[in-house]
């Protein structure tokens, strides 16, 4: 798969990408990940990104010549063009899987107060927000639905089975976990993971995810499958 970036903001995404999965993912040419300075589109001597909103307002928005002429440069047949905003569709783990079996995507990441509405009109497919809050660029919001994605790309985690029994499969938190010693400051690890009966560990964990998601995320509770 490949991805490319456009931000104004490349060096945020360094050491992101050549850290842990996604940088071991990419020596392994799992994926490929090019990030590209926005600027490097822009044509006029000062190379300006960003202009002043007709209709007044406060403050900049990215214009439209050096985001369509860079999408027009990189974009392929059939490609995906994802602009980053908090005005977009709430990101979900459904969406990271749907994304991780396309063939290409390029990200847009706006700076400003956003980006000029014909670019979103013309050139971009979908638009994706990372939660109810606004960052100060998009950039961000690039890199976590990036790593998001490539925890389903084929051999980026190193097990397969840690896909399966985790937060959001299934729509329900994750359930508590436990490693050695198994009695540390005086806080035991529940007797039943102690005991290896399999059967009995799975209806505990089921019930404990229930009961967690009781708690902090009802809202899940109606989305069961
Ligand atoms: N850009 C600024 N805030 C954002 C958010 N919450 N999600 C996606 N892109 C953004």
């Amino acid at each position: 798969m490949r991805i490319d970036v456009l931000t104004l903001f490349p060096a945020m995404l360094d050491g992101f990408l050549s850290e842990s999965m996604l940088g071991r993912a990419r020596e392994a040419k799992l994926l490929e990940i090019n990030v590209r300075n926005t600027r490097d589109w822009a044509t006029d001597k000062h190379k300006t990104t960003d202009d002043r909103p007709f209709g007044g307002g406060a403050g900049m928005l990215m214009k439209c010549e050096p985001l369509f002429a860079a999408v027009e440069e990189l974009q392929t047949p059939g490609c995906r063009r994802i602009y980053l905003t908090p005005d977009g569709a709430p990101f979900t783990t459904a969406k990271a899987e749907e994304l991780s079996k396309q063939q290409h995507l390029i990200f847009v990441s706006g700076h400003y107060e956003g980006i000029d509405q014909r670019v979103r009109d013309a050139i971009i497919d979908e638009e994706i927000s990372i939660g109810d809050y606004v960052l100060t660029n998009g950039t961000l919001a690039a890199a976590v639905v990036i790593d998001a994605l490539a925890r389903f790309i084929p051999g980026v985690l190193g097990e397969e089975k840690s896909l399966t029994s985790e937060s959001f499969t299934r729509n329900l938190l994750d359930f508590p976990n436990y490693t050695r010693p198994a009695v540390y400051r005086g806080m035991s690890v529940p007797e039943v993971l102690l005991q290896g009966d399999h059967g009995k560990i799975e209806k505990w964990r089921h019930a404990q995810q229930l009961a967690k998601t009781a708690k902090i995320r009802p809202d899940l509770l109606n989305k069961q499958p």
